[in-house]
């Protein structure tokens, strides 16, 4: 089946979908975006999705493409088209089309672009049951990390880093020494006590979805958890870590920078809160 694009109303061959070279998206990175997992057909979390995108664009002041229950429709339809059992769907808004010029444009309609792909259910869960390494960097992002914004220069960079030094991710850690999260990712640690601890939602971190039901999960099952920043050295030397995100669900870290997390293999309580996390997503498709 050929994938296919839904590009400012219209579905495409997803090979020969464009948008306009001024669009503010690609001129600007005056944009926002979500990525929301398909499993079993069924969107996990599309209500969270849908709320922190209206958040994102009306932190930058930019209209909504259409309204939520025509949004759905097109997501449906998108998923449909591409005959997406398990995967994903991207879905990015931008300020629309207009001459170059910093300052807003006036009338110009935002731009909705969305594409879809599979992913591999084996792949991820071979990945989690080895395990994966993280580096840290520094955060050089700019002060409203809570938007979803399609600028994403710093984390690419972060990712960049990641991969050449062989590892899936990198956390990110801010001028004070605490992580802030990953780069596509929310971080986590498990204290050598058994305590859950991730960072608490501001400025400086996406607010994660995956992050958000996990933590429902958590107080669901009466699992202890503590949201708090952290620091790099807590991280290296903590019993398990583990990062969460709509693409990797919750995967287990065993190695940061040069420091092997536990005994090198997955911790219990990250595969815990992973097979909660996979009933919740069955459970919700
Ligand atoms: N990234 N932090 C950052 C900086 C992110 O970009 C993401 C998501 C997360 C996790 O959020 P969620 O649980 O809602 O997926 C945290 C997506 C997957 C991406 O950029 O592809």
């Amino acid at each position: 089946m050929s994938r296919i694009a839904y590009v400012n109303g219209q579905y495409q061959p997803h090979n020969h979908a464009n948008v306009h070279i001024e669009d503010r998206g690609y001129q600007f990175a005056d944009g926002v975006y979500e990525v929301v997992t398909i499993v079993n057909g069924k969107m996990i979390d599309e209500e969270g999705h849908l709320e922190r995108l209206w958040r994102s664009l009306s932190e930058l002041r930019i209209d909504r493409p259409m309204k939520a229950e025509p949004l759905k429709m097109v997501m449906r339809e998108v998923v449909r088209r591409n005959g997406i059992v398990n995967g994903i769907i991207y879905l990015q808004v931008t300020r629309g089309v207009a001459p170059r010029d910093h300052p807003f444009p006036k009338n110009t309609a935002p731009a909705l672009v969305m594409t879809a792909k599979r992913l591999s259910m084996n792949k991820a869960e071979k990945t989690a049951e080895k395990g994966v390494n993280v580096v840290t960097v520094p955060d050089i992002r700019w002060a409203r990390c809570d938007i979803k914004s399609v600028s994403l220069l710093p984390n690419v960079l972060a990712k960049q880093t990641a991969k050449d030094n062989g590892a899936y991710e990198a956390f990110q850690v801010d001028e004070d020494g605490m992580v802030t999260e990953g780069s596509s990712t929310n971080a986590w640690i498990v204290d050598q006590n058994g305590k859950v601890i991730t960072r608490p939602t501001s400025n400086e971190i996406l607010a994660g979805i995956t992050r958000a039901s996990l933590i429902l999960e958590l107080e669901k099952k009466g699992v202890e958890f503590e949201l708090r920043s952290f620091t790099v050295e807590e991280l290296q030397n903590a019993r398990e870590v583990f990062l969460t995100s709509s693409t990797s669900y919750v995967l287990p870290v065993v190695k940061v920078d040069e420091h092997v997390i536990g005994n090198g293999n997955p911790g219990s309580i990250s595969m815990t809160l992973r097979e909660i996390y996979r009933d919740f997503m069955n459970s919700a498709a």
